[in-house]
C-alpha cells in the first residue's frame, strides 16, 4: 500500500510517500527555521505564510523524487493536529483538495502519532519492533512516555508537567546566546564541553512518578550562568545543561522499565531523539531490551514519511474506519489516537 503524506502542524513543509508503512519513496522536506534563527522561536504567522509557499513545490517535488504517479497512490494522510492551527491548516486543506481531486480515501492522523511510528521507517520486513514498546517521545512540543501493546492501543505513563524536553533545549539555546532551534546549537556546543564541569539538579528526585519537570533545569542554567564569571565556558554549560536533561529522561525510562518487566522494546522519538548524547545513555543503561531511534536523521524531526506510516497502521488497525472525517485541531490529546486495551 503506498501512501502520500503531508505534513504542515508548524515549520517544516514535508511531502512523503511510504509503502506498507516503512519504505521510504520520498521525504521532501523544506524547513522555514532559518526565518527565525534570529527572532529566537517560531512566529506564528509567518509560519503559515511560508506553508502557503512551500507546499505546492514540495509536492511536486515529492512526487518527481517518488516516481509515482497518481495512480499509484492507494490513500492520501495528513497531520490533523496538533500544530499552529495556520500551519495545519495549509496541510489538510490541500490534502482534502488532493483526494478529492485524485479520488482517494484521506486519513486524519495525530501529530505524535506520527513520531511514534518514525522507528518504523526503513526497517527491513524481518526486523519489525515487538510491543509491548516503550515510547520516550520528546520534541518541541511534548514530552511523554508511553506504553503500548500495539499502534493503536496502550496507556501514557508519565508526561511533562511544564516545559517540553526540546522546549528546555531552545530555552537554554536562548539563554547561552545560541541560535533557535536550541537542540541542535546545544549539541553542537557541548561536543567541544565537560559535561561535568557543571552539575544541574535531578527534577523531581524526591516523588514517586513517571513524570518530567524542565523548568527547574532551565532555572538552574539562569543561576549557573550568572555565578559563572564573566567569560564562562559556553561549551562547558551547554554539555552539562545537556548532561542534566539527558539524565532525567534516563533516569524516568529506568524507572518505567523497572515497573513494567513486560517491555520489549524502548523507542526513542520526536526531534529530541536526534540527540546523541542522550542516544549514547540510554543505549548505555543496558536495560536489556531493544533501543531504537529512526533510522535516518531527518525521521527525528517533523517529516510527512513518520505521517504515512502512522496512517498505515491506523489502516492495519481500524480498517475503512481509518478513513473517517475529522477536523483539523490546534490542540489535540493523544488519547483520541490511542486507547486503552479494553
Ligand atoms: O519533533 P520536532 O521536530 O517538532 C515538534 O513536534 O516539536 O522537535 C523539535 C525540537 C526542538 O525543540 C529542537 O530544539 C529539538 O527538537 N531538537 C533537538 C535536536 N534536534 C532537534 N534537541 C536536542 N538535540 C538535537 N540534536
Ligand atoms: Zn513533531
Amino acid at each position: 500500500m503506498h501512501i502520500l503524506a503531508i505534513e504542515s502542524s508548524a515549520d517544516e513543509t514535508s511531502v512523503a510517500v511510504v509503502e506498507n508503512g516503512t519504505r521510504v519513496l520520498c521525504n521532501t522536506i523544506a524547513s522555514s527555521q532559518d526565518a527565525f534563527t534570529k527572532a529566537g522561536g517560531m512566529i506564528p504567522e509567518e509560519a503559515a505564510r511560508r506553508q502557503v509557499e512551500c507546499i505546492l513545490p514540495v509536492l511536486h517535488q515529492a512526487m518527481q523524487e517518488s516516481k509515482c504517479t497518481k495512480d499509484d497512490i492507494d490513500a492520501i494522510a495528513v497531520t490533523r493536529g496538533p500544530g499552529l492551527l495556520g500551519s495545519v491548516l495549509v496541510g489538510t486543506v490541500t490534502a482534502r483538495a488532493l483526494a478529492t481531486l485524485w479520488k482517494k480515501p484521506l486519513v486524519g492522523v495525530h501529530h505524535t502519532l506520527g513520531h511514534m511510528s518514525s522507528t518504523w521507517l526503513e526497517l527491513p520486513p524481518d526486523d519489525a519492533p515487538q510491543f509491548p514498546i516503550l515510547t520516550l517521545s520528546v520534541s518541541g512540543g511534548h514530552s511523554d512516555l508511553w506504553l503500548r501493546t500495539s499502534h493503536l492501543k496502550g496507556r501514557l505513563l508519565g508526561s511533562t508537567r511544564d516545559d517540553a524536553a526540546g522546549e528546555a533545549f531552545d530555552k537554554g539555546a536562548s539563554l547561552l546566546g545560541l541560535p533557535y532551534p536550541g537542540g541542535p546549537a546545544i549539541a553542537r556546543m557541548a561536543d567541544e564541553g565537560n559535561p561535568a564541569a557543571f552539575a544541574f539538579p535531578l527534577p523531581l528526585k524526591k516523588e514517586n512518578t513517571l513524570d518530567f519537570s524542565f523548568s527547574g533545569l532551565k532555572t538552574a542554567l539562569r543561576y549557573t550562568i550568572r555565578d559563572a564569571g564573566p567569560t564562562p565556558s559556553i561549551a562547558d554549560l551547554a554539555a552539562s545543561f545537556q548532561e542534566g536533561i539527558c539524565v532525567h529522561l534516563a533516569d524516568r525510562v529506568t524507572s518505567a522499565v523497572r515497573q513494567h518487566p513486560n517491555i520489549r522494546e524502548l523507542h526513542i522519538v520526536g526531534g529530541v531523539s536526534a540527540n546523541k548524547r542522550l542516544r549514547a545513555m540510554l543505549t548505555g543503561l543496558n536495560l536489556g531490551i531493544t533501543v531504537r531511534w529512526p533510522v535516518s536523521l531527518r525521521s527525528c524531526t517533523d517529516n510527512a514519511a513518520m505521517i504515512a506510516a502512522a496512517a498505515y497502521f491506523i489502516v492495519q488497525e481500524n480498517g475503512d474506519a481509518a478513513y473517517a472525517s475529522f477536523e483539523t485541531m490546534a490542540s489535540l490529546p493523544l488519547t483520541e489516537a490511542i486507547s486503552k486495551e479494553s
